[in-house]
């Protein structure tokens, strides 16, 4: 496979899952999946220098965008995750032919046939969703199992169906699918409630293939979704005003092939300067985006680290006890609800009380309970957390909810004594790019145990 530098194509699930990953990661992903943990001795300050990957939450909207075009598009700095996987299994059982090597992913959707993807790799994760608006697009119908991922949240889909809606489709929910079908979509002006990232991707997608001009208002302004928007234009695509509130789409049935480097993870970044803030290390992070990073870098900034950010890379040493800060999640360019839970296994560790409020989900602080039985103190109340530290952290036998969650445990476990035990650990390699070994070459002190 691609180590050898031999490619593959795909033409079935399983043989797509196959060429969409190495031969040995693959079967360490299906290792993974079934039980494992990962394992930390805290102490170690990170010291040393991670490279970022491209950002999972830009790359996914991406490959679903290629479905626009019926010629081949190549996208590179694609991250090696489960959800990428996940993806390109839900293109291929579309008809599309997904190629992975080592330095980029090609998409074909020259074949797609099918506008149903409506079985149990759905459900495996929400970004699913984010084939609907080219199959509406492209084939005037999109069947879809309603979305599953990670369970922050009830995470409806209104705002998605409520779009489509506006530009023509008409909608059926029965028996646990989605079912859109259109004759033509036809652009329109769609005000969104709240800026929902995956709503605004959706509906750029289908308008971007759309007769007619679409305005998008309250639109999410998130990074993910002006590398999306540059992907589509890259295409033929004509969007304007990506990255504001306020996104014009003039719609082409002409989307052709491109190329495209993904952005860099601004979370994966994030986390790791959490981890080298909560060890008192110093760490260099290579392929960033500082720009991105703002409300992140403001607040470990109050907590006391030093920064330095440069054009392509940043720096962050934390020698000083950290302070308590107080944090709000907003859609961005607000601080971002999924570096959350990485912040409130940091402020366990700082000197004071700290209040996190957390207003993107409703039901996002499942990580509180499991630093607690790390010595934490938190108290939850509504969408409030109240952190009091600096508490004696200590290593336990601990289980991951959801990606972030899963970060945040490995970020405590790091700073914590003794050993800590991290289970669910196949929901970290749905957004995390060799998180072990990345941080094991910074020092840390951490392996993977497949039981
Ligand atoms: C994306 C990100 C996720 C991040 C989130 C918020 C991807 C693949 N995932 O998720 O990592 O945490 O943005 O930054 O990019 N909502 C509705 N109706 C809708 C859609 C959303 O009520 O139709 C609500 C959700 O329940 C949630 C909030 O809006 O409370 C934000 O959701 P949204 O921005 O859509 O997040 P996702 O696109 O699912």
């Amino acid at each position: 496979m691609e180590e050898n530098g031999a490619a593959s194509q795909t033409t079935s699930a399983s043989a797509s899952l196959a060429a969409n990953m190495s031969a040995g990661s693959l079967a360490g992903s299906a290792a993974r999946q079934k039980e494992s943990k990962i394992i930390v001795s805290g102490g170690q300050p990170l010291k040393g220098s991670i490279t970022v990957s491209g950002a999972k939450n830009a790359v996914l909207p991406i490959i679903a965008a290629a479905l626009l075009s019926d010629s081949p598009c190549r996208i590179t700095d694609v991250p090696r995750l489960a959800d990428v996987e996940v993806i390109c299994q839900v293109l291929t059982r579309l008809g599309a032919k997904t190629l992975r090597r080592e330095q980029f992913l090609e998409v074909d959707a020259s074949g797609l046939a099918f506008a149903e993807a409506s079985d149990e790799v759905v459900r495996k994760m929400r970004a699913s969703i984010l084939v609907m608006g080219p199959l509406l697009a492209r084939l005037g119908r999109a069947k879809i199992s309603l979305p599953g991922g990670c369970a922050i949240g009830t995470r409806p889909i209104d705002l998605h169906l409520k779009g489509f809606e506006a530009m023509g489709a008409s909608i059926r929910k029965e028996r646990g699918f989605v079912l859109a079908e259109t004759k033509a979509l036809r652009g329109a002006r769609i005000y969104l409630d709240f800026p929902s990232v995956g709503a605004t991707e959706n509906l750029m997608m289908a308008a971007a293939a759309a007769r007619g001009t679409t305005v998008l208002e309250n639109a999410a302004e998130e990074p993910e979704i002006v590398d999306l928007a540059n992907f589509i234009n890259a295409m033929g695509g004509r969007i304007r005003g990506a990255g504001t509130k306020v996104i014009k789409i003039e719609g082409t049935r002409r989307l052709v092939g491109c190329e495209h480097q993904v952005i860099p993870d601004r979370i994966e970044a994030g986390s790791y300067l959490v981890a080298a803030a909560i060890t008192g290390g110093e760490l260099r992070l290579e392929n960033v985006i500082t720009d991105h990073l703002k409300p992140v870098i403001a607040k470990l900034a109050e907590v006391g680290c030093e920064i330095h950010e440069a054009e392509n890379h940043m720096w962050i040493r934390n020698k000083k006890a950290p302070q308590a800060v107080d944090i709000k999640t907003l859609p961005y360019p607000g601080f971002p609800t999924d570096m959350q839970a990485q912040f409130m296994a940091l402020l366990t560790r700082a000197q004071g009380a700290s209040v996190i409020t957390e207003t993107v989900f409703e039901n996002r602080f499942m990580h509180a309970e499991e630093l607690r039985r790390m010595g934490a103190d938190i108290r939850i109340n509504g969408r409030s957390a109240v952190v009091e530290g600096p508490a004696r952290l200590q290593g336990a036998a601990v289980k991951a909810s959801d990606l972030r969650a899963g970060a945040a445990l490995v970020i405590t476990g790091l700073a914590a004594e003794g050993v800590t035990e991290i289970g669910n650990s196949h929901f970290i390699d749905r957004g995390y790019d060799d998180l072990v070994g990345k941080l094991r070459r910074a020092g840390a002190e951490i392996s993977r145990r497949d039981d």
